[in-house]
């Protein structure tokens, strides 16, 4: 049976609501039958829905409101995400938790909502190079998804992934090593596994994959794929990865 390997494209704010729309459509064309989960940002979800209609792409959001409906300006909740058509969303990226300040506990209210609302969570975590040069990323990784434990007990068995991203591997081109990789990975599953164990959890990697060291990252044993954002907005670059996929 094939593995399954799930990659996500992350285009964060890179390309306008044209450029991202001409975009989608050219993936739809030239790889739609491959799956893979693609994130644009908020304001092109419903025309990139559209142009991803005939394929095998699953859409999703980069962000969601911790609160389901109110008086909450700028914000945009689960269902109409899910109305839309998204599948997948990305919470806690740390881009969101460095700009807009966003705790451990808020996002795992986010992912509450996710869940409530039947979308699939991919939860972002990672420390950074300082915290990595004191020896501290397992007990970092642990500490923000802490939140999320008594969330995930608290609500019936589904999917969720957690994407490890070393916040100084994020577009930076620096990699980590691949034990080191294997040693989060395990830390985080052993972790979820102990209080949530219900749970099918999958772990990702994120930060500067491309397609030259992609294989790298698929060979590690536990790996549930990869999560995306620079190379994922050059159509060339992204099609070769999309290709390595299987
Ligand atoms: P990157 O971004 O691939 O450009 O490093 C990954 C991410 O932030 O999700």
């Amino acid at each position: 049976m094939q593995r399954e390997f799930l990659l996500v494209a992350n285009w964060k704010m890179q390309l306008t609501y044209k450029q991202s729309v001409t975009l989608a459509r050219m993936y739809a064309h030239s790889f739609g039958e491959i799956p893979f989960v693609l994130c644009p940002s908020f304001e092109s979800l419903s025309a990139i829905k559209h142009e991803l209609a005939k394929t095998k792409i699953a859409l999703g959001a980069q962000d969601v409101s911790a609160h389901t409906v109110g008086a909450y300006t700028g914000q945009v909740a689960a269902t109409s995400l899910k109305e839309i058509g998204c599948s997948y969303c990305i919470v806690g990226h740390s881009e969101r938790r460095r700009y807009n300040h966003e705790a451990d506990t808020i996002v795992a209210q986010k992912v509450e909502q996710l869940l409530m609302a039947g979308i699939t969570p991919i939860i972002c975590v990672g420390e950074t190079a300082e915290q990595r040069e004191s020896g501290q990323t397992q007990e970092v990784v642990r500490s923000q998804l802490a939140p999320l434990l008594s969330i995930l007990n608290q609500q019936s068995a589904a999917s969720i992934y957690i994407a490890y991203e070393p916040i100084w591997a994020i577009g930076s081109g620096e990699q980590p090593a691949v034990e080191y990789v294997m040693s989060v990975i395990a830390a985080i599953s052993a972790y979820v596994k102990a209080s949530a164990g219900q749970w099918k959890m999958h772990v990702l990697y994120g930060g500067s994959v491309t397609a030259d060291t992609m294989a790298e990252f698929k060979a590690i044993q536990g790996l549930g794929g990869l999560l995306i954002g620079g190379a994922s907005i050059d159509f060339q670059k992204f099609k070769k990865i999309v290709s390595l996929r299987t």
